[in-house]
């Protein structure tokens, strides 16, 4: 019986243990929101009140080393390749926030492994709150 409730207790707390390891690995800005579940498209949402607004003034097709973000298809095709300035990541890794280097840049941060990308865009100045959450969500719920 003893030997029953000691065992109990490593489980417990070994568990406990597992958990506030997994929450204090969360970065909260690299962290997808479990409760956006409807896709938020490219297409339907995102190049109109993002990238046609705040991107394609210098992301276009007379300069496209940086991505031309100047339609939804350029955009798609763009946001597919790997990054110029962090070559070991993607501009836009489906679900991934730390792999996306277009979510690092708009928050000017590096990656989790401590890659750097660069300067914050647009480089004027980060976005309001609420265009950044419609960036995230877009990526979290597979970037399309
Ligand atoms: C004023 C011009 C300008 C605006 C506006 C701008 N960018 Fe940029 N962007 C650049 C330049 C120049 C670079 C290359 C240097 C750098 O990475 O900082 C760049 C680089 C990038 C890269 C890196 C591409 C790669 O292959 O690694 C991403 C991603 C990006 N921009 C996203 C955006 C997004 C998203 C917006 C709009 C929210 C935006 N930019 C607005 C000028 C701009």
């Amino acid at each position: 019986m003893r030997s029953t409730i000691v065992a109990s207790l490593v489980v417990l707390t070994g568990c406990g243990q597992m958990m506030m390891t997994m929450a204090d690995a969360g970065v909260p800005e690299l962290t997808c929101d479990p409760a956006v579940t409807t896709p938020v498209t490219l297409s339907a949402t995102v190049q109109a009140q993002i990238f046609d607004k705040q991107c394609k003034s210098c992301h276009n097709a007379f300069d496209a080393s940086n991505g031309d973000y100047s339609d939804a298809a350029r955009t798609a095709a763009a946001v597919a390749k790997s990054s110029k300035v962090a070559p070991g990541l993607k501009v836009l890794e489906p679900n991934n926030l730390g792999k996306s280097v277009l979510w690092l840049k708009l928050i000017n941060r590096k990656g989790p492994a401590g890659e750097a990308v660069g300067g914050v865009m647009p480089p004027g100045g980060a976005l309001p709150a609420d265009q950044q959450k419609l960036v995230k969500d877009w990526i979290c719920t597979g970037g399309t």
